[in-house]
């Protein structure tokens, strides 16, 4: 049983082999945060619960005057009743009071795991794979239930988290705040590690350590950004990539979104994640309910790595879903950075045909195939093929390239519109506005209302019928703006403050509907590169395109740090033209070709315009990624040199089996005179004897995890070498 309920003590335990995670129900009301982290055994769970009462801490027990809420490590936290942290919750009822008494009512603990009502979320499949607590607590005066909701894993090192109100009263709430978790970690010495970034330089590594005060980061920007991924982890000072505590959560949503933590002076840390609560408040009527979006909480004592594995293993196999989840995904050639607006149907076919003879399966049609899309400047909402571009429209474009033996693929960006379009002339009070007030374009487009059911229902028909305008085999789903003037024409004013989280919740409705109906279409989602790179996306659309910089010497900084959570199957990875479109940098082929191989592969460049060297250098690195790509997509990745360090960067991924792995290592700058590098791999089988680069030397794991691998002196920038190792039966 993997949670147990120790009534005498009240207290519940989730357990796996790995992991633990305790509360108890201090005083029958009050539920207390004991312990998360490595599996323990318990006899004594609640003596480490120690009280005493401290000066300006007040306590909701007079019988029990030590004891204080101020003081208390909680599950989640309110705010009025003694504890002057930062709460998981407010709410404010119709008096204007945000006062609250929420205490234990009741739990009930369940086989396997309930889908949560109109959000992403992880899931099951079958019951035995996990167990769930739901823990309810009520405030008897407002009639207000609150489920907290914990589900754990038998086979991952993850326990998941969401909390919902449910209304039973007689007068209306408004919930100014509900993070979906908050856990309280009895000391304060960590680090706390995030990842941040802006378009074109996204996820990158930030490691600081906690101080007194609050660390937070959020996005207010309707998506969950490309400033600041939901992703935060608390690690042991001494972690690394391979030693340590290290605590990740993730939340499942592409909206607003917080993540913080407070030191108090008692050198105590409060973690809490959910949704941003500022500019968000829900009117929860009597008989209401609201549900929270769902957090990723994993817990490794391996250090940075094993957190990331653990994230990798859990977002492919329990978050992903769909045909595509299990296998890997076609190579594809993506005509933007080839010819952005400026196509006609021979210059695609060029492109696909060239495509074609060097190995490449997929043929993806981007932006400005549609409308009067010449530009970024009109178009979105008129979703109605150019037929100057496409005489033959998409279905001829379509068949010509599965003719070849392609898939073919299309761009969208249903989200939008473009007040240059009849959709903004019919429809002007169908994009996110304020009457009265600026609608601030952003990429000369507004954003549609998809808090409004006939917004949504208006995109599910439309894009049913563009989806079946053409044999379509894949999608890649954009979004290029963030949200401003948030308000909806359809709802009242009390519920204004609701628009950017009901947005949320259409376009979940919207691509649930979409991605049912055509089960068979891969789905990649993309907001101007990687600014709605998150779980909640992921649950719909199985890969994500991680950049619109697709320079190989920037990449491997965001694949990086796009790796410390997400696995490389999601990552759109592409090998584009130089000089860089972003950065005019210019960086050998092979270079882009191996950077764009630890990911998803494909290519976006005039292909029919390489040399005939260069397309044979591409038609021998698809042929080389055909042999790796299940390793990469499914393996295990160990990080062994981070681009952030320094030159030079290293990282491979080991099958399941440990048979097989493939190492990748580049430097960016060469150094004149330099040192002998040794570097030491990771994650393979001591005793197995592999062999490098077939015909190559053999070695033990042992020798090349502990002696450690001779890597080449370099002498010129932007080197790359690709390593597959194989093990002798
Ligand atoms: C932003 C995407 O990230 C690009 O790859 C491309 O699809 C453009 N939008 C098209 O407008």
């Amino acid at each position: 049983m993997p949670i147990e309920w120790n009534e005498k003590d009240g207290i519940f335990h989730l357990y796996n082999s790995k992991v633990s995670y305790l509360i108890q129900i201090v005083y029958g009301k009050y539920p207390a945060h004991l312990y998360w982290g490595r599996r323990v055994q318990t006899n004594q769970a609640s003596a480490i619960l120690t009280f005493k009462g401290r000066a300006f801490s007040p306590s909701t027990e007079p019988d029990h005057p030590q004891f204080s809420l101020d003081t208390l490590p909680q599950e989640y936290p309110t705010f009025g009743n003694g504890d002057f942290r930062t709460p998981g919750y407010q709410l404010q009822t119709a008096d204007g009071s945000t006062i609250t008494e929420l205490v234990y009512d009741s739990h009930e603990i369940f086989q396997g795991k309930r889908p949560i009502e109109g959000l992403p979320a992880s899931y099951v499949e079958d019951e035995s794979e996990a167990e769930t607590l739901v823990i309810t607590l009520v405030d008897s005066k407002l009639g207000i239930g609150l489920h907290l909701q914990y589900t754990i894993y038998q086979d991952f090192e993850v326990i998941t988290r969401s909390v919902a109100f449910e209304h039973l009263g007689s007068q209306d709430v408004q919930i100014l705040k509900c993070m979906s978790m908050s856990v309280d970690f009895h000391h304060a010495d960590w680090d706390w590690l995030h990842l941040h970034g802006t378009w074109g330089r996204e996820r990158h590594i930030e490691r600081e350590p906690l101080h007194q005060g609050t660390q937070m980061i959020s996005s207010a920007r309707g998506a969950s950004s490309h400033q600041h991924n939901p992703f935060v982890a608390l690690l042991s000072k001494s972690a690394d990539e391979e030693h340590g505590d290290v605590y990740g959560v993730s939340l499942i949503y592409s909206g607003n979104f917080q993540a913080s933590i407070d030191v108090d002076p008692f050198e105590t840390a409060r973690l809490s994640m959910g949704i941003n609560p500022f500019d968000f408040s829900w009117l929860l009527k009597p008989g209401g309910f609201f549900q929270a979006p769902e957090v990723l909480m994993v817990y490794s004592s391996e250090g940075l790595g094993g957190m990331s594995r653990t994230f990798h293993k859990f977002l492919r196999k329990r978050v992903c879903r769909g045909v595509y989840r299990d296998i890997t995904r076609p190579i594809l050639i993506n005509n933007w950075e080839a010819t952005y607006f400026n196509f006609n149907e021979r210059k695609l076919k060029e492109i696909a045909d060239a495509g074609k003879a060097l190995g490449i399966e997929l043929f993806v049609l981007d932006d400005g195939w549609f409308g009067k899309r010449e530009n970024a400047k009109s178009s979105l909402g008129d979703w109605v093929v150019d037929k100057k571009k496409l005489p033959n429209g998409l279905e001829g474009l379509s068949e010509y390239i599965r003719k070849k033996g392609m898939k073919f693929g299309l761009w969208v960006e249903p989200e939008m519109v473009s007040p240059d379009s009849d959709l903004y002339r019919k429809h002007p009070d169908w994009c996110l506005h304020v009457p009265g007030r600026n609608r601030t374009p952003s990429r000369n487009q507004l954003v549609l209302d998809l808090s409004r059911e006939e917004v949504c229902d208006y995109l599910i028909n439309t894009f049913t019928e563009v989806f079946q305008s053409a044999q379509i085999s894949y999608v890649k789903w954009d979004m290029n703006r963030n949200m401003t003037e948030v308000g909806s024409a359809a709802l009242p004013p009390e519920r204004q403050r609701e628009t950017a989280h009901r947005y949320m919740l259409g376009l979940y409705r919207i691509v649930d509907k979409l991605t049912e109906r055509f089960p068979d279409i891969l789905f990649e989602s993309c907001s101007g590169g990687g600014g709605r790179f998150d779980p909640g996306m992921l649950y719909y659309m199985p890969q994500t395109w991680t950049s619109d910089n697709t320079d190989a010497a920037v990449r491997l900084k965001i694949q990086y740090g796009t790796s410390i959570v997400y696995p490389a199957v999601v990552m759109g990875s592409h090998v584009s033209d130089v000089p860089n479109h972003q950065v005019g940098r210019t960086t050998p082929l092979v270079m882009r070709c191996h950077v764009a191989m630890t990911g998803n592969l494909g290519f976006e460049l005039n292909i029919d315009k390489l040399s005939g060297d260069d397309k044979k250098l591409v038609a021998e690195q698809i042929k080389q990624y055909h042999k790796i790509k299940e390793i990469v997509c499914f393996g295990d990745l160990y990080r062994l040199m981070s681009p952030f360090a320094g030159m030079d960067s290293a990282w491979m991924y080991v099958s399941e089996d440990k048979g097989k792995a493939v190492l990748f290592y580049f430097k960016t700058m060469a150094s004149p005179n330099p040192p002998f590098l040794r570097l030491k791999l990771r994650g393979l089988d001591n005793e197995k004897i592999y062999r490098i680069n077939n015909g190559g030397k053999d070695y033990f794991g042992s020798e090349l995890m502990q002696m450690g691998l001779n890597l080449p002196l370099i002498k010129n920038d932007f080197s790359s070498y690709l390593y597959y190792l194989e093990a002798l039966q």
